[in-house]
């Protein structure tokens, strides 16, 4: 493109040092939504939330530091299969509870108000619904269900019950997604029609090939209980700390990854739907180590009014943002910073389609729509950035947020249809991918076409 074809606001996105001479930035902190607030708002007083923690695997264990910051829960016990989770949750919480391999045990007590449930993705509605059935309040990760008809089954259980239940992507609490869901809602972004999601990584990690504990044998992992709602095989310590790669288990890069770009898409977008359709391709190329999912998956997403495009690349760490276009505005959070980049929407006379006109022709075109339209503001409203705090733990306000429902009976972030509708959409993608087709959703029969 030549300089001379160039528009004003071809200038301002290509010329650096324009855009900063040009555009301001406002940043601002935001203070943590944090739960010793909203607890005493809550008018809880002195009546704290008896807990137990069902699977203290490394989510279990993350979920036990975060509660213990928030003031109104008290761990009485602990659940796992498996005898080092068992103590590192004890280590994690920093309070020596008692624990066992049978959580049904625990849900026998009266004492005990809540749960919060850290199993395998394949492992949820059995513990889900047991809770349930004990009376109990729940706390269950993500992705709420393994497949639709145990998402099914956990809403229709909590509704029967009249339980609170919060599922765990704790984006929805976080306090950079409030900001976002009132920027939103305030209308200032304009018409969003796409959405742009990924969540990349480039490591063994990042593709959940995590060690496998020496100790690790029949003895010290119940296993027979682990593989209880899959099919059978014998004991096999890859299948019980890499589950997420398997097809029995988990959901690969979706139900691990996408359902947290899902999760803030709905939070902020106000969108609770399940998608009409979902349309997914990718490929598994580096880790190739037995597993049943592709290291990349790209899905294309119909929501009502919204296309949303999300894809997770375990070969290439190009971060985790999610983008909001708008008419006026592009809202773009990452790093627990949010930021809203005006788009430059000022009135301005035609610049590369006269390329093909003569000099006079120009002129006579550039002198009528002058005279035609008013001198167009000198600046761009300035870009804003809202910042979470250093160290900021939005798991602790989504734990927070729970227990504050327990006590008070309102409702949760999250709930059970917030967080069924994020896990079939994920299915829709792996659905998608393995069919080779567009999966749609078929609100009559509640189920996934292909
Ligand atoms: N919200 C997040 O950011 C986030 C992060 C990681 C994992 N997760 C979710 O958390 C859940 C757990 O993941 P993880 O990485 O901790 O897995 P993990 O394998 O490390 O831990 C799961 C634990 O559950 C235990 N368990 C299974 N069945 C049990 C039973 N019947 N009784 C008692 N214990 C039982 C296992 O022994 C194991 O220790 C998954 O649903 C995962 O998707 C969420």
């Amino acid at each position: 493109m030549g300089m001379h074809s160039m528009t004003r606001r071809d200038f301002v996105r290509l010329g650096a040092g324009t855009v900063a001479a040009g555009v301001a930035v406002k940043s601002t902190l935001l203070e943590p939504a944090i739960l010793a607030a909203q607890t005493q708002a809550a008018g809880a007083g002195e009546k704290k939330i008896r807990f137990v923690s069902i699977g203290t695997g490394i989510r279990g264990c993350d979920l036990l530091r975060s509660a213990r910051k928030v003031p109104t829960g008290v761990l009485v016990a602990t659940a796992d299969l498996y005898d080092m989770h068992q103590k590192a949750g004890i280590e994690a919480y920093g309070t020596d509870v008692p624990t066992t391999r049978d959580y049904r045990s625990l849900l026998d007590r009266k004492d005990v108000d809540a749960v919060i449930v850290a199993v395998a993705d394949f492992q949820h509605r059995r513990v889900v619904l047991d809770c349930l059935a004990a009376g109990k309040d729940v706390y269950c990760e993500k992705p709420m269900s393994h497949n639709v008809a145990d998402g099914q089954a956990m809403v229709a259980a909590v509704k029967a019950g009249k339980r609170i239940f919060q599922a765990g992507s704790q984006r929805v609490s976080n306090v950079v997604y409030k900001k976002a869901r009132e920027i939103f809602a305030s209308g200032r972004l304009g018409e969003v029609t796409y959405v742009e999601g990924r969540f990349d990584r480039n490591s063994p990690s990042g593709a959940w090939v995590y060690p496998i504990a020496p100790d690790a044998s029949p003895e010290t992992i119940d296993w027979k209980t682990w593989l209880r709602d899959a099919p059978d095989r014998p004991f096999d310590a890859a299948r019980f700390f890499r589950w997420r790669c398997f097809a029995d288990y988990g959901e690969g890069v979706a139900g691990d990854l996408f359902v947290h770009l899902l999760s803030g898409f709905q939070c902020v977008s106000g969108v609770n739907a399940i998608p009409s359709r979902a349309y997914a391709t990718g490929s598994l190329t580096h880790f190739k180590d037995g597993r049943d999912y592709p290291d990349l998956l790209a899905t294309l997403y119909d929501y009502p009014g919204m296309t949303v495009n999300l894809h997770c690349n375990q070969n290439n760490s190009s971060g985790e943002p999610i983008v909001f276009y708008g008419k006026e505005a592009t809202l773009t959070i990452e790093h627990e910073t949010l930021t809203v980049t005006p788009q430059d929407t000022r009135p301005e006379p035609e610049g590369y389609g006269l390329d093909g006109w003569t000099a006079a022709s120009k002129q006579q075109y550039l002198d009528k729509w002058h005279a035609e339209n008013p001198a167009p503001p000198t600046k761009l409203p300035e870009v804003e950035t809202y910042s979470a705090p250093q160290g900021y733990d939005d798991t602790a306000d989504h734990i927070a947020n729970f227990f504050n429902a327990v006590l008070t009976r309102q409702h949760v972030l999250e709930d059970e249809v917030f967080g069924n509708n994020t896990a079939i959409a994920c299915h829709m993608g792996n659905t998608s991918y393995f069919h080779r087709n567009v999966a749609t959703w078929d609100a009559a029969a509640q189920s996934i076409k292909v």
